[in-house]
């Protein structure tokens, strides 16, 4: 989460940990998760405009992490939070995430998030199109990844496949 930070992704703040009671401490984000909005999409001022803005964070995010070497693992919409004052995206649980370079691990991560939105949140149109048009703005190497991504759609996320 701190090389994250680092990377210009938002992530709560550590503020302690227990060797002791094996617990991690993090600053609490005020705010809804992008699943409650997504959900809530077409009622209670949830717009196109709010959706396009919340996908152009998701899309930014990742493409910086991919491009500093980082794969979040578990890219879900309960995995991202929206800080209330300035509807900040800030990612969280980083359990699975590892370091790497290689296009592969980073379209599983963006297949990962697609698969999720398709089945949680199929009345929000085109989302993850806009999710991928900012990672295509913010990443650098978007080309070899969305590239491997059309590759892993077309076998799901496992790399090897028997039978
Ligand atoms: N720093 C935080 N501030 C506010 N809420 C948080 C914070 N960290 C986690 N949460 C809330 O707790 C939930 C579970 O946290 P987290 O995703 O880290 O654990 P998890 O075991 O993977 O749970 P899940 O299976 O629901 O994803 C999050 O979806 C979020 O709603
Ligand atoms: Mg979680």
């Amino acid at each position: 989460m701190t090389k994250a930070r680092r990377l210009g992704v938002r992530t709560p703040v550590l503020y302690a940990v227990d060797p002791v009671l094996h617990t991690l401490t993090f600053e609490y984000v005020e705010g809804p998760s992008v699943k409650d909005v997504f959900l809530e999409f077409g009622s209670l001022g949830v717009n196109k405009e709010r959706l396009g803005n919340i996908a152009s964070q998701i899309g930014d995010a990742i493409g910086k992490l991919h491009d500093g070497g980082l794969v979040h693992g578990d890219l879900t919409t309960s995995n991202m939070l929206l800080k209330n004052d300035a509807n900040q995206l800030v990612l969280i649980d980083f359990g699975l995430s590892f370091t790497s370079t290689l296009p592969e691990d980073k379209a599983v991560d963006l297949y990962v998030l697609e698969r999720a939105i398709l089945s949680m949140h199929s009345s929000c149109g085109n989302v993850m199109d806009q999710v991928l048009a900012a990672y295509h703005k913010s990443s650098k190497q978007w080309s070899s990844t969305l590239n491997k991504l059309a590759q892993v759609r077309q076998r799901g996320r496992k790399s090897t496949m028997v039978g």
